[in-house]
């Protein structure tokens, strides 16, 4: 059935459908960049920002990009082709295309160092060790050149594995048997982070908003992060959407993976800050803190042991879900698009995209690339690796604000009424609404973003 393109590969059931739709949103960006940009931004203040930025222009961005795809039946580049024959907007795929190309290039490193992070808990390597060393440790290991790399193309051959599988056995069913198990293991956290002692300043700290603290910075970095955390801007949901029945409700299913998504986040907030300010240690501490804050506070809680470990298997699926619907947008468009195989799509694919993220590993220590015209990376201040991630940070919103665009000026409201309404075998009362929020407030917004992002990218 590889190269059948009669019949396409889709998702089987609504269960299977929000846990692979979930599974993309829910990755290391709720549990590893949620909590720390909240922490840096100030928390709670922050927070309403992002929940505003989820709510008017995160969920109506995902239901245009569920639309776009299920409508056309095809890929990021082919549903603007089919939709819109013999004009640019296919380029809204492409750039689609090579942001899925940057973004897992660079999450597959984090992703190995996830790994490297269960292993290191599972032999206890945490305890005994000073906050310092700690320190030492991770910086160590992220800048040493050949055991992140290892630990990178373990997580990839596992993407792989997953993607090779198919839509329906591949991504629906892992995702089914591991977002019900990231869900507990995240609940679990919770129960033994709010049960410390000194829990409650870390409650005030994520809660009671203190909006003296919010900077213009905060505001955009909420934005971009609404559109990373619910992996929008890049056709990852067009994909999906592409996969789902024509029998399913996409408004409903863009609001449940938007809510999974976002209570996920607070929920990983929540076993985090709580810990944090139970040990007194500061929660501003940035892209390290589940790094080296965590194992810290670990060390000090009774049970740290298994909770650490429970802690890093709980990152890595959370990026294995999410990183395989970054190279199913990859390996739709070479299968439907270019007439490759499936199986050869995504096997090349995950070679080219292990190797670029293997050079951006190399950057973070062995390797000195920097591009002459940029700034140097201003997340882990250490050049190509940190530089992906700010040029993804750009694309994405660039990405959304075409898809916004194409929904509200492209399309005619009668296809786009009959694609939420399944043709009129049900009514919504959402539908001017929506259309306001892609023609208007997205198209503002999302400008306003992208040039400050250009702004202080440039030297
Ligand atoms: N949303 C995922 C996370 O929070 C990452 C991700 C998966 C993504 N697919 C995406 C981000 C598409 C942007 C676009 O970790």
């Amino acid at each position: 059935m590889e190269n059948n393109k009669l019949q396409r590969d889709s998702f089987g059931s609504k269960f299977g459908i929000i846990a692979a739709a979930a599974g993309s949103a829910i990755g290391l960006g709720n549990i590893w960049k949620f909590p720390y940009i909240t922490g840096v931004y100030g928390g709670s203040a922050f927070i309403i920002v992002y929940l505003l930025c989820i709510a008017g222009i995160g969920l109506p961005i995902m239901l245009s990009e569920f639309l776009i795809g299920r409508r056309a039946q095809a890929n990021a580049v082919g549903a603007f082709k089919k939709q819109a024959p013999g004009t640019p907007w296919f380029l809204t795929g492409t750039l689609g295309l090579a942001a899925a190309v940057i973004i897992l290039s660079f999450y597959g490193v984090v992703a190995g160092w996830t790994l490297d992070y269960v292993f290191r808990a599972i032999t206890n390597q945490f305890a005994n060790m000073a906050p310092a060393q700690l320190g030492d440790m991770f910086g160590g290991f992220i800048t040493s050149p050949v055991r992140p790399i290892v630990w990178q193309v373990v997580f990839m051959l596992l993407t792989l594995g997953v993607v090779l599988g198919g839509v329906k056995d591949g991504i629906e069913k892992y995702s089914k048997i591991l977002m019900p198990f990231l869900l507990g293991i995240i609940v679990i956290l919770n129960i033994r982070a709010l049960t410390l002692p000194g829990a409650s300043e870390g409650i005030s700290f994520l809660f009671k908003p203190d909006f003296s603290k919010l900077s213009a910075a905060a505001v955009l970095s909420a934005l971009g992060h609404a559109f990373f955390s619910l992996s929008l801007g890049m056709g990852t949901m067009i994909t999906y959407g592409s996969y789902i029945s024509k029998k399913e409700n996409l408004g409903k299913t863009a609001l449940q993976v938007t809510i999974a998504d976002t209570v996920i986040a607070l929920l990983a907030g929540l076993a985090i800050f709580p810990a944090v300010f139970a040990f007194g240690i500061e929660p501003s501490a940035g892209p390290g803190l589940v790094f080296i804050t965590l194992p810290n506070v670990f060390n000090q809680m009774p049970g740290g042991y298994i909770f650490s470990i429970l802690f890093f298997v709980l990152l890595a699926v959370a990026a294995l879900t999410s990183s395989v619907s970054i190279l199913e947008v990859v390996v739709a468009y070479f299968a439907e698009e270019k007439g490759v195989s499936r199986k050869a799509a995504a096997i090349w694919s995950t070679v080219a995209i292990t190797i670029l993220g293997a050079f951006e590993s190399l950057t973070n220590g062995t390797v000195n690339f920097k591009l002459p015209f940029l700034k140097s990376g201003e997340i882990l201040s250490l050049g190509f690796f940190d530089w992906m991630i700010e040029l993804s940070d750009m694309m994405l919103p660039l990405g959304g604000l075409f898809i916004a665009l194409f929904v509200g000026y492209k399309m005619l409201r009668k296809d786009v009424e009959d694609e939420v309404t399944n043709s009129g075998a049900f009514k919504v009362g959402y539908v001017s609404a929506f259309l306001f929020a892609v023609k208007v407030i997205a198209p503002i917004l999302i400008a306003i973003v992208f040039f400050n992002n250009l702004f202080g990218f440039l030297k």
